[in-house]
């Protein structure tokens, strides 16, 4: 079905090419205000701005002419030029009954779906996943479900981090101080002593840094035993990164880690440097900017002269394979806002290759600790994703056990996971990405507020009005509108297939956060007001309708981020 906004848009922009004027500028939007009506344009002021005239001449001579005959009522011109538009009760009602037969909570697909390749997560073998990769993964999985739903091709792939020039120093850990049941008992944490111990003892031992080369050239050549190591380090750091995932409920469709790009830089380095597009410099193979003012002294590095190459040269192979290979329209890649350099200069040196993509770099800010700094643990250390996780599911079990001692003990871990995973991921979510929002155990885990948990206990308390009325087919429910409670939250309900494409615009979730925030706030207001099982015949019909409709749209909208609705908390 058509958003109200695409309907409205449509109407105008017929007025605007029936009285001449440039229809680009038909953009409607809902009033944050009930005052102002439901919608709102101020597509006059754009064009009285444009072609310097009276705003409220060509507002009043807009809302002569525009047909919004079935939808609402002709819209008042306000302010400096806006229209006011106020929906018939009558459009409401059927549209509402519209969105209650749609599997899709009235969003239809859209109409020429994308491939797009979302690169997310990507955390590096032989370390933990650290607070960092929390935000790319949230943030990843929700744009992934979310540009899925709206109907685009997507590929979401795990660029994980399995290659370097740290492997040297791992291996030769490995075959000189490898503690065996350390590495059977948390395998990360004895590969990241190793490197440690390695990189600490290197420091003032020439011969130590000579064997440690000398293991990470034998790597890079190919000699079995190396690589065999190199194989089982990436293997049991996989399964460590596989439990996370199952905990946060998060799946790839690919995860070709730096290493499979390995054969193809040194033919990328060769293209660059025939194509004139690279040249040596000192040595290195690098790209220069001149043209471009931020980059001009900033050339990219694709070879060292050494031979060795780069973050930048693997990133250049990622993205040609995921075009030739995937034929991907789009990648997203998203990744903290200190990489924004790194991705300018591999999408400009892409784009004089001729490689076709729209490529973007969805960045993010930094979680920040009570004291307003970088999040840190106590002894100063990068803060790990699995350790906020088990504390975050911790939490939610005893705010669970407390606040509903007799739900069984299964159930009880499901909602533990549910709320706390859920916790975790909408603080994320619902604060904009660039944002550095500072990380509160308290805040997230309370039942008031814009919470995970406050959402799902809508939900679930929606849900128990039904263990009461018994299940009714709401599908083809009358809905007769009769309070304007109930207006109110039929406006917000038939918004939810507006807000989930914004959020793809700019790569912003926490419009879909807030937004489900307002429609639970406006679901409680509507519950004060109107009373459900105590009303009967068409206006019970119409308010049941409402009820299932909003857990409905809770439900579907907490899934596009990630988080699952339990039934009982
Ligand atoms: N492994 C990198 C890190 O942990 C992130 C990789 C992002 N993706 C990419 N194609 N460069 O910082």
């Amino acid at each position: 079905m058509q958003t109200v906004r695409a309907l409205l848009e449509e109407r105008l922009r017929a007025a605007l090419d029936a009285l001449g004027l440039d229809s680009s500028v038909a953009e409607v939007s809902a009033s944050t205000d009930a005052r102002f009506g439901d919608y709102q344009t101020n597509a006059a002021m754009v064009l009285a701005k444009r072609e310097r005239k009276n705003p409220r001449e060509i507002g009043a001579t807009l809302a002569d002419a525009i047909d919004v005959s079935g939808i609402a009522a002709k819209p008042e011109l306000a302010g400096a030029g806006f229209l006011n538009f106020r929906l018939e009760p009558a459009f409401v009602e059927s549209a509402v009954a519209a969105m209650l037969a749609d599997p899709r909570c009235g969003l239809d697909p859209v109409k020429n779906p994308q491939t797009i390749v979302i690169d997310f997560s990507s955390p590096n073998v032989a370390k933990p996943m650290h607070v960092g990769h929390i935000r790319s993964t949230f943030i990843g999985d929700a744009l992934a479900r979310i540009a899925r739903f709206v109907g685009h091709r997507v590929i979401t792939d795990n660029h994980i981090g399995d290659w370097g020039t740290q492997f040297g120093k791992v291996i030769w850990g490995w075959k000189n101080w490898l503690d065996a049941a350390a590495l059977e008992r948390d395998p990360i944490a004895e590969l990241v002593r190793l490197y440690r111990e390695v990189d600490a003892a290197e420091k003032n031992d020439e011969a130590l840094r000579v064997a440690v080369r000398e293991e990470l050239v034998k790597l890079q050549q190919g000699d079995p035993e190396n690589r065999a190591i190199w194989q089982k380090v990436v293997e049991l750091s996989w399964r460590e990164f596989e439990k996370l995932y199952a905990l946060l409920d998060i799946r790839f469709d690919e995860q070709l880690g730096e290493s499979f790009f390995n054969d193809r830089l040194a033919p990328i380095c060769e293209r660059l440097e025939q194509s004139g597009i690279a040249r040596i410099s000192d040595g290195a193979l690098c790209v220069f900017f001149p043209d471009i003012p931020e980059l001009a002294e900033r050339p990219c590095l694709v070879r060292k002269s050494d031979g060795g190459f780069l973050y930048a040269t693997t990133d250049l192979a990622t993205l040609e394979f995921r075009i030739t290979e995937w034929k991907a329209d789009a990648i997203w890649y998203v990744t903290g806002a200190p990489q924004a350099l790194h991705f300018q200069q591999v999408f400009e040196v892409a784009r004089r290759m001729g490689w076709n993509v729209r490529a973007e770099h969805v960045a993010f800010g930094s979680i920040l600790g009570e004291n307003r700094k970088i999040m840190r643990t106590r002894s100063g250390e990068n803060v790990q994703l699995g350790d906020v996780l088990r504390e975050a599911i911790d939490r939610a079990r005893q705010i669970i056990t407390e606040k509903n001692p007799e739900l069984p003990e299964t159930e009880r871990e499901t909602v533990a996971q549910a709320v706390g995973v859920g916790a975790l991921k909408y603080a994320e979510l619902s604060q904009h990405r660039m944002t550095d929002y500072v990380f509160s155990w308290e805040k997230m885990l309370s039942f008031q507020g814009n919470t995970a948990p406050y959402l799902q206990n809508a939900y679930v308390r929606i849900r128990s009005i039904f263990r009461k009325a018994g299940e009714v087919d709401i599908s083809k429910s009358t809905v007769q509108i009769t309070d304007p409670a109930e207006r109110t939250l039929a406006i917000k309900l038939l918004q939810f297939a507006e807000v989930v494409p914004a959020v793809l615009t700019d790569f912003r979730p926490n419009l879909l956060a807030n937004y489900l925030y307002e429609l639970a706030t406006t679901f409680h207001s509507f519950y004060e007001a109107c009373p459900v099982l105590k009303s009967e015949g068409v206006v019970r019909e119409t308010r049941l309708a409402f009820c299932d409709l909003t857990a409905k749209v809770l439900r579907t909208g907490l899934d596009l981020l990630g988080i699952r609705c339990p039934e009982k908390m």
